[in-house]
């Protein structure tokens, strides 16, 4: 037997915990939380965003960063998620670092181990679809192994949208493209 949800009440999982790194016209740091993203082309990022301090201030730089949540950030990246930068500086209230990133006009927040650097290619305000060109990435050789991003080091978080809790991501169960070729 089934349960049935309300569209609402719907669960997608997993869902991520994006932290979108902008700069102000002054050059001022702000970050945000989001749950609503995804790889939409190779080299593309696709967030969904209501009207934010982040979203005010890459309208005007045309830039942002995106840093990926960790189990050692999870205070911060909620932090991001519940109080605006049109109230205060949350980077500095968060005892974050900042420097420019090599490519774009956006900060990379020290305290997050993995950080790409995009362009905005398209922002809808209406909709809330903002595309962006990942120009690159920076990753600390801390979570590296054989030159490869280690999710094992990484310790990503993904937002449980069923209890509004972050998780971790767990252990290695299968390999792509490899497994499902033994049903072939
Ligand atoms: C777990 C979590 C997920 C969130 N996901 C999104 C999201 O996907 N899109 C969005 O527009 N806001 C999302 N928010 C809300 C923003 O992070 C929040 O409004 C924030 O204060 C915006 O910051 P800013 O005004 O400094 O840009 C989320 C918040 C939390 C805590």
């Amino acid at each position: 037997m089934s349960v049935e949800f309300e569209s609402r009440k719907s669960v997608i999982t997993p869902e991520g915990v994006f932290i979108i790194g902008t700069y102000d016209e002054n050059g001022v740091p702000n970050a945000m939380n989001a749950a609503w993203g995804m790889q939409s082309e190779m080299g593309e990022i696709t967030l969904m965003l209501g009207k934010h301090k982040t979203t005010e201030n890459f309208e005007k730089t045309g830039a942002f960063t995106v840093a990926f949540g960790t189990v050692d950030t999870v205070v911060i990246s909620d932090y991001f998620g519940v109080e605006s930068g049109k109230n205060v500086n949350k980077i500095e209230r968060a005892g974050c670092h900042t420097h420019p990133s090599a490519h774009v006009n956006a900060p990379i927040i020290e305290e997050y181990p993995l950080t790409l650097e995009c362009r905005v290619k398209s922002w809808n305000a209406e909709t809330g679809f903002l595309i962006g060109e990942i120009v690159a990435s920076q990753a600390d050789e801390a979570i590296l192994t054989d030159g490869k991003v280690d999710l094992a080091k990484l310790r990503p978080v993904i937002f449980d949208a069923a209890i509004c809790a972050y998780r971790t991501v767990g252990e290695v169960v299968g390999m792509a493209f490899k497994d499902g070729l033994a049903l072939k």
